[in-house]
């Protein structure tokens, strides 16, 4: 396999990241290490959320790699992740999906991935995991999802297709870690973005607040500028968008 990425499977487990925490603790296990899924029992989001993880329809995949030594890697890694997913599912696919600051997939105006990031230290080194959960022909949501939730596709996706989806985004977020100059990934999530000029709200202090988001930082933290006047950037949290 190209970059030494070592692939472990599960027809079904209670969560890709819970599973690449345990083997990071289990010795000396090979790294990167990709963590597939076909199903979940405790897909977990970000916000302490759950993500829903039926069997057969989804992506769930976890890379784990050691964490970048640069500061500002690590502040950009889930925007990079972001980029990596959308070029990976644009090029297997051929399905186009906008990103949704910070980084959240969205096709038609529904969420149909997201990526949770969680580091953690064994023997001082610092580890992430990073995991993905794409909606590939989900069709049938909970109740509260089916506003807001979409798939890639209205066809199944055969499994094969999907591991190499999973392989694909992870030899991408690789190499794109290693890059001098990320800047030119982040003008790519620049151009993806579904945020950038559209009217937001944000909860900061308990309060929400209004503006309108106008850029993204080289970091790819989002830069807003306030209703009622000044500019603030935002380096992580989530964000609603005002439909137009
Ligand atoms: C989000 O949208 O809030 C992030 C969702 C991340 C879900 C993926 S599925 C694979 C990995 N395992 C988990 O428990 N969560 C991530």
């Amino acid at each position: 396999m190209k970059k030494g990425i070592s692939l472990i499977r599960y027809a079904i487990t209670d969560s890709t990241n819970t599973r690449a925490k345990e083997y990071i603790n289990s010795g000396d296990e090979p790294i990167p290490a990709l963590f597939i899924a076909d199903g979940q029992t405790d897909g977990r989001g970000r916000m302490g959320r759950s993500f829903y993880s039926p069997e057969q329809t989804g992506l769930y995949a976890t890379i784990l790699f050691a964490a970048p030594k640069s500061e500002d890697r690590l502040l950009s890694l889930t925007s990079l992740a972001a980029v990596a997913a959308a070029e990976a599912i644009d090029e297997l696919l051929g399905v186009s999906v906008e990103i949704k600051w910070v980084n959240d997939l969205y096709k038609n105006g529904r969420k149909v991935a997201g990526v949770l990031a969680e580091s953690f230290e064994r023997y001082s080194q610092r580890y992430i995991a990073l995991g993905i959960g794409i909606n590939l022909s989900t069709s049938d949501f909970p109740e509260e999802l089916k506003e807001k939730a979409g798939a890639l596709s209205t066809e199944t996706i055969p499994r094969e297709r999907a591991d190499k989806l999973a392989l694909l985004f992870s030899e991408r977020l690789l190499g794109f870690l290693e890059l001098e100059d990320t800047s030119p990934v982040i003008d790519i999530y620049r151009r993806r973005s579904c945020v950038i000029g559209r009217r937001i709200s944000f909860i900061q202090g308990g309060k929400e607040r209004f503006g309108t988001a106008t850029g993204i930082t080289p970091l790819g933290a989002l830069k807003v500028a306030l209703e009622g006047g000044g500019e603030i950037t935002l380096s992580t949290g989530e964000i609603s968008i005002f439909l137009q």
